[in-house]
């Protein structure tokens, strides 16, 4: 018997991601790598958290910690939330919140709850490779978000209908988006509940990256503008998923979902089917954590990270040849390369490993339609100041030596 021949359909679709295989390559010391998006480990609160984790194993706390739990979560976390979601213009009862392991996994959620074969969901071109793996085993077909090119909302109507669904939800991160660093400005959000409204589509907004900004006015959330449209969460369309991933830790798994109660209903019956609840202890450890650490512990990591963002910029304005253009963000872990036409990022990468020991990830992964292969992400998250010099002085070196073959 064939084993692969029991697999569902949906099974066709799970690739491995490039992202993952590359990363497993690349623990040699002497490559320099720009490619996983991923926390400087040495900026982890490891002290408050061993005081959280021995608190949560204390004699008063230790049967909670290991016991069976909620499925929607610690409550003393969500109450927590519930004033951080407050604090950046959502202000949500503990009933409009699901803890989830990650946001990945409510990216899962997500699509399983509103996706059926054949239904649309629009992305932009480039978006998150997660989220891209995590719908597309839901079946359905992307459609391109872009808020700067005038879309007719018929157009997008039609051509889902016309696969045999309808247009369910748009997904992006409107802050310092993995993988380009770029923000929607507010008129572009205010433009995207109008879409969102006249498609009457959902809208899953990723704030992973929404506490990492380094200048400029912080911007509403779209959950938070159309708060302030419809004056009441239940009313709202936009489903927030936050992350401590990028603050925190990434491997304690806690993220949460902020949405209209009836949806979170929902989404903790699926919970309960897939997983019964997010480990409690880590919920608690993430809890103790934030609760005396969280604004001075991302304060630390904005200074960090905003002092690599602007080494890699000025590396790249230093080292670039003619002909490459790149983002400025404002916040988050990404800086997002587009390559003079006809230049291939995967081919890149190869003769930059080889030939300079130097390391990112090509933008093709990203696109929903297999495009952008002249695209490359570079993460500035995971490296010092010098090494950023050293390394985008390295990838000059290889762009120079592509663009005269
Ligand atoms: C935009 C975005 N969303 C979600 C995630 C998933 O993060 P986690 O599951 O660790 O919360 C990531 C991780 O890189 C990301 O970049």
């Amino acid at each position: 018997m064939e084993l692969e021949e029991m697999f569902a359909t949906r099974a066709d679709r799970l690739k491995a991601s490039e992202i993952r295989e590359l990363l497993k390559l690349l623990d040699q010391p002497d490559i320099i790598s720009f490619a996983g998006g991923i926390p400087d480990p040495a900026l982890f609160p490891a002290k408050a958290f061993q005081a959280a984790f021995a608190k949560a194993l204390d004699l008063q706390h230790q049967a909670k910690a290991l016991q069976y739990s909620v499925s929607e979560g610690y409550l003393p976390l969500r109450e927590w939330l519930a004033a951080h979601m407050a604090g950046i213009s959502v202000p949500c009862d503990v009933d409009n919140i699901l803890i989830t392991s990650g946001s990945q996994q409510a990216l899962d959620y997500l699509g399983k709850l509103m996706l059926s074969p054949g239904d649309t969901a629009l992305v932009n071109w480039p978006t998150y490779l997660g989220a891209l793996a995590a719908f597309t085993a839901y079946e359905p077909r992307f459609d391109r978000l872009d808020l700067g090119a005038n879309h007719s909302v018929s157009e997008y109507g039609e051509r889902a209908e016309a696969e045999g669904g309808r247009v369910k939800f748009a997904y992006l991160s409107a802050d310092f988006s993995n993988p380009t660093g770029e923000t929607v400005d507010a008129t572009g959000r205010e433009r995207l509940l109008d879409m969102a409204e006249a498609l009457d589509c959902a809208i899953i907004e990723d704030g992973a990256y929404q506490a990492l900004r380094y200048d400029g006015e912080a911007i509403a959330p779209i959950l938070a503008i159309e708060l302030a449209r419809t004056g009441d969460l239940e009313a709202c369309r936009t489903i927030y998923c936050g992350s401590f991933s990028k603050t925190l830790s990434p491997g304690l798994r806690v993220g949460w979902i902020v949405a209209a109660k009836p949806v979170i209903s929902k989404l903790v019956l699926m919970k309960q089917a897939a997983d019964l609840h997010s480990p409690t202890i880590n919920q608690m450890a993430i809890h103790g954590v934030a609760e005396r650490h969280f604004d001075t512990h991302v304060a630390t990591l904005c200074a960090a990270y905003s002092a690599r963002r602007d080494a890699m910029l000025a590396a790249l304005a230093d080292h670039m040849p003619e002909g490459v253009e790149w983002t400025r963000p404002e916040g988050g872990m990404f800086i997002w390369i587009t390559l003079p036409k006809g230049m291939d990022g995967a081919d890149l990468l190869d003769r930059a490993i080889r030939d300079q020991r130097v390391a990112f990830v090509p933008g093709g992964a990203f696109f929903a339609d297999g495009s952008g292969a002249n695209t490359i992400r570079l993460s500035f998250s995971n490296s010092d100041e010098t090494a950023i010099a050293e390394g985008v002085s390295r990838l000059g070196a290889v762009l120079r030596r592509a663009l005269s073959d």
